[in-house]
């Protein structure tokens, strides 16, 4: 077992999402679900520069999660997974990422769309998204290759 490590939010996300159930499952399922990133004070001199990039990472905890599974059930199929071939909420850590499009910054407030994370949620870390850094080839998709974008889309859009 490795050691604790303690983390303090650099910020909260405020979005329109208060209902788990309801909120989409993946940015790209959530076009047009815009909000802030509300980076408090003390680290808004580590946003210099971020409005040059149109999409950011944002990293944070599950701070509404109930469970810790090593096997889930995800939102797109009705069949166990371990936890890390899954982005269910209910891990080890409660740690999400996405990747959200940002509209512009203000200060210390970053305007966002695409958002799938629940209003309140503290953020734990930001970065850009560099598509040259993210660019991969023959990938593979697991047990997500099974379902088609229709469904994903309906059943991740879940609004
Ligand atoms: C499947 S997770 C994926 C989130 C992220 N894109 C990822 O891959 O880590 C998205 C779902 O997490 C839930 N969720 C979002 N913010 C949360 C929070 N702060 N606490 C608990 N659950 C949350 C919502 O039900 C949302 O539909």
């Amino acid at each position: 077992m490795g050691k604790d490590i303690i983390c303090r939010p650099i910020g909260i996300i405020h979005s329109e999402h208060r209902n788990p159930g309801k909120t989409p499952i993946q940015p790209v399922f959530a076009d047009g679900c815009t909000g802030r990133a509300e980076i408090f004070h003390n680290y808004e001199k580590g946003l210099q520069d971020i409005e040059g990039f149109s999409h950011i990472l944002i990293l944070y905890y599950f701070h509404k999660a109930t469970t810790q599974k090593l096997l889930v059930k995800p939102f797109l199929e009705n069949v166990e997974h371990g936890v890390f071939a899954t982005c269910a909420p209910g891990r080890p850590n409660h740690i999400g990422v996405s990747v959200l499009r940002l509209v512009k910054r203000e200060d210390n407030m970053l305007f966002l769309d695409n958002i799938d994370i629940l209003d309140g949620t503290p953020i734990l870390d930001i970065k850009p998204h560099v598509s040259r850094f993210n660019k991969r080839e023959s990938v593979r998709s697991g047990w997500q290759e099974k379902i088609d974008d229709q469904t994903a889309y309906k059943l991740g859009r879940r609004m």
